[in-house]
């Protein structure tokens, strides 16, 4: 099935990690309190693609993103770009915390693919 699941106690806090899920790359971060205070006191109803991350996360510290740029597809690096984000090197869209897009010709925000958690701190990307 097209299901994976991953353990999250694994992942230490400020870090991100690259699965496969569905033939493409799934970007998790583990979120510090600072950047998840960063991507929530954001304005974002002025943001092109207008989300808040309160409905972009589940768990405010895990920020769970298909790994492909809206623009033409290429996979953005993580901890990089003006918004301590990801940043797509392809044509330069900057992402923020949240994989909000910020700057560049991205049309919207890294999509947040269906995801869920479990009492044993296992994520299940669905
Ligand atoms: Fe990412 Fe063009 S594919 S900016």
């Amino acid at each position: 099935m097209a299901k994976v699941e991953i353990e999250l106690g694994t992942i230490p806090e400020g870090k991100n990690v690259i699965i496969k899920w569905r033939g493409k790359p799934v970007f998790i971060r583990h979120r510090t309190q600072d950047e998840v205070q960063e991507a929530r006191s954001t304005n974002w109803k002025a943001l092109r693609d207008p989300q808040s991350d309160e409905a972009r996360t589940k768990k405010p510290e895990w920020l769970v993103m298909v790994g492909v740029c809206t623009h033409l597809g290429c996979v953005p690096i993580g901890e990089a770009g003006d918004y301590g984000g990801w940043f797509c090197p392809c044509h330069g869209s900057h992402y923020d915390i949240s994989g909000r897009v910020r700057k560049g010709p991205a049309p919207t925000n890294l999509e947040v693919p269906q995801h869920d958690f479990d009492d044993a701190n296992g994520l299940l990307v669905i």
